[in-house]
């Protein structure tokens, strides 16, 4: 039985006193999501702050992104060894913000994949095709090529300790949901995918759904068979509606 996972990404969102009323509000409903995983990936710059709001109780941290180098002469950048330093148990690689706007393409991916697991962080490996890709029919086709660069980098024996959430691109931001039938189908394809190669790392893994995850598309969505949590964006600023996901998935075990 995979434990359902609900992350909440808050992208470029967040000032200290926001952060800490918003942390705050979900504590106080902790008692709702009790044998859900949560975990919150705030801005780099507020992590700190955040592993002093979590101590106590449940949450996890995670981070954004990571570097693709070790420690080192790299201005701007945050290693995997500083992320850990700071707490963060897992960080996100290959969000498709960051594949279309910053130039982390696939062999990026698999090398920032590679820094968190060798630091202890646990991956978070999004995957998910464009519009233009999915009315071409090609969607399974593009999580499957994302999916192996990790594979032929890593070996499938590295999904063992790893997330996957797959994020079609249309769906993120725009209030246009896959249907929890379209993210079953292509879940269920990368979980066949990773089968293939290993039956308990296949059987382990949890694969997360993001794009316009809301509390009233939750519990369909939890409800598949494949789909063990979501990555949430905008509603994961709102500690109600957060909250009111992670019931959903707790409802759903
Ligand atoms: P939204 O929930 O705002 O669509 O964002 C999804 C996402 O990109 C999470 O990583």
């Amino acid at each position: 039985m995979r434990r359902k996972l609900v992350a909440g990404n808050w992208k470029m969102q967040g000032r200290h006193a926001a952060n800490a009323a918003l942390v705050q509000g979900i504590r106080a409903r902790e008692a709702e999501y009790l044998g859900v995983d949560l975990w919150i990936a705030p801005p780099a710059l507020y992590i700190d702050q955040l592993a002093g709001l979590v101590v106590g109780s449940s949450i996890c941290l995670m981070a954004q992104n990571v570097a693709r180098e070790d420690d080192g002469a790299c201005t701007g950048e945050i290693s995997a060894g500083m992320l850990r330093d700071a707490a963060c148990v897992a960080v996100i690689v290959g969000h498709s913000e960051r594949r279309s706007r910053y130039g982390d393409d696939d062999a990026v991916v698999a090398e920032k994949f590679g820094r968190a697991q060798a630091a202890g962080l646990i991956p978070v490996l999004c995957v998910g095709e464009t519009l233009a890709e999915r009315e071409a029919g090609q969607t399974e086709a593009v999580v499957l090529r994302q999916l192996q660069v990790a594979i032929d980098a890593h070996g499938v024996s590295a999904l063992a300790s790893a997330v996957l959430a797959y994020e079609p691109v249309w769906a993120i931001g725009t209030g246009r949901t896959a249907t929890s039938e379209q993210v079953q189908q292509v879940h269920r394809v990368l979980r066949a995918e990773v089968e293939k190669n290993d039956a308990d790392v296949s059987a382990g893994l949890r694969i997360l759904y993001g794009g316009s995850v809301r509390a009233a598309n939750a519990g369909a969505l939890f409800a598949m068979p494949d789909i063990d949590g979501a990555l949430v964006g905008g509603a994961s600023l709102d500690a109600d509606e957060f909250v009111a996901i992670a019931r959903a998935a707790r409802v759903a075990h």
